[in-house]
């Protein structure tokens, strides 16, 4: 088998985008465009990738994580095949060459190997479309071989009614390749050097020109415009949900669901409407994650019900704990089995061991507590001094009164009591009542004041 070599294609300036950042690294799913299509490369395991890059600069180069991709800058941008000259020094003859897209981010790596199982040939990634309209059309003589590629613009209207078209996407011998694109010539409707232009030429050398489909027709969906970035996150959303239901997961309506990373789920999970995962997150057995949650690089275990509107960040959930609803849940938070987190809390940075509540209105940061702790409504943990944050120990079996100020540094004893109301400033003993409000007193004979006329 001869090495692979991949070159992408992404120098086009996406003016339909009217944004100032280049089309490649808008999102799909959370991913650059660009990003998507330089994984599926990654997965190919190419002995090189080559991006040829132009509008944005730098900027493209940079966004891009974890690849050992070449970049070759474009400039001017005068063709798809003047774009493939530019990544020739970069290629070695002896390899496949396979020309993908950074606009056409959802290709698949079962298409792209169908491609690369042909050898010797000029392959073409084509589609048939009952509306052709705007594409390159794929010319086949009376036996039905491929004779060229004519460009919309270029094609006469007997040819304009073909519907099969040229996704872009092709591979071939990277020698050959070379020969081809030295030939090439910008005669044409556009002035441009179109990469479309070897087909005829390997035809006119006995070449042999395969075709292969995409297994999905949203694989070779290309994106000109926010419309079309929306209607393409759309359909890549729905595949995603319908893979998840497949595995046996609830989705209450896979179209309102949205996943901008990777969700791992056990059995029997069950996710509401307008929930938001990003990162990786995964969800333990019976997890049920409640209506317009927001998720992120999280782990949750067995039988934990997040309620609605609740927002969890990188944080570790034991099992059957209760979360939410409105509960924000913030990085470096570890909260172990039966934990119950109630509306308007607030926990960063902080453990929590098993069977601790804080149920109503809290801020609960940079703080160890125990198990079988409770929390009172709207307990604060004063973790910051405006300079240094400071930890605040609760240990087993403590209860804080509501309203509780825990000033940190400091630690509430095993087992102990905090009145309600109340300033700690001072570590309070184990298992007794601690309490600093200022005694109540009523005032005999106070009047209200009444308003001056
Ligand atoms: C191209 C094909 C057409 C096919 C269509 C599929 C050619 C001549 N035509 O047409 O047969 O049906 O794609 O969408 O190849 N690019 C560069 N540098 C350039 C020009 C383009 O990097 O100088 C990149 C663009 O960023 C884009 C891709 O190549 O990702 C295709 O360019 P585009 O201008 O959209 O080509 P089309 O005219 O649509
Ligand atoms: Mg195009």
């Amino acid at each position: 088998m001869s090495a692979l070599n991949i070159v992408i294609l992404a120098a086009g300036k996406g003016t339909r985008m009217h944004s100032d950042k280049p089309k490649v690294l808008h999102a799909i799913a959370g991913k650059a465009m660009l990003q998507h299509v330089v994984d599926v490369a990654a997965n190919l395991k190419p002995s090189k990738t080559v991006v040829v890059y132009g509008h944005g600069g730098e900027t493209v180069p940079k966004a891009l994580v974890d690849s050992n991709a070449l970049f070759v800058l474009q400039e001017p941008q005068l063709g798809t095949g003047h774009a493939v000259q530019q990544a020739l020094p970069q290629l070695n003859d002896d390899s496949v060459s396979l020309v993908l897209y950074g606009d056409v981010p959802l290709i698949q790596q079962d298409t792209l190997e169908k491609i690369l199982a042909h050898k010797d040939s000029l392959t073409l990634l084509t589609q048939n479309l009952a509306d052709p309209k705007g594409y390159g059309r794929i010319v086949r003589d009376q036996s039905g071989k491929v004779s060229c590629i004519i460009e919309e613009k270029d094609a006469s209207s007997e040819q304009r009614q073909i519907q099969e078209i040229n996704t872009g996407i092709l591979a071939a011998p990277t020698g050959l390749l070379r020969e081809w694109l030295g030939k090439l010539r910008n005669e044409n409707a556009q002035g441009e050097y179109y990469l479309t232009d070897i087909v005829a030429m390997a035809v006119a050398q006995g070449v042999v020109i395969q075709t292969v489909q995409p297994t999905h027709a949203w694989e070779v969906m290309g994106i000109n415009s926010k419309v079309q970035l929306a209607q393409l996150e759309r359909i890549w959303q729905l595949e995603l949900a319908d893979r998840l239901m497949k595995q046996g997961v609830t989705l209450a309506d896979p179209a309102r669901l949205d996943i901008r990373g990777e969700l791992i789920c056990e059995r029997d999970v069950e996710i509401d409407v307008g929930c938001i995962f990003e990162g990786r997150v995964q969800l333990g057995n019976g997890v049920k994650v409640g209506a317009y949650s927001v998720v992120k690089n999280t782990r949750i275990a067995s039988s934990t019900h997040i309620a609605p509107y609740s927002h969890i960040d990188q944080a570790e959930i034991g099992e059957q704990c209760h979360i939410g609803p409105f509960a924000r849940i913030r990085p470096g938070s570890k909260l172990q089995n039966d934990v119950h987190i109630g509306n308007f809390v607030e926990i960063k940075n902080s453990d929590i061991a098993s069977s601790s509540k804080a149920n109503h209105l809290s801020y609960i940061g940079d703080a160890t507590v125990g198990s079988r702790v409770n929390i009172g409504a709207g307990t604060i943990t004063c973790n910051y001094d405006g300079a240094n944050k400071f930890r605040t120990v609760i240990e087993d079996d403590a209860f804080i009164g509501s309203d509780t100020q825990l000033v940190a540094p400091v630690t509430v004893g095993r087992g102990a009591t905090i009145g309600a109301g109340s300033t700690i400033t001072k570590d309070t003993p184990s298992g007794e009542l601690t309490l600093s409000r200022a005694k109540q007193i009523s005032v005999p004979g106070w009047q209200r004041p009444t308003k001056k006329k």
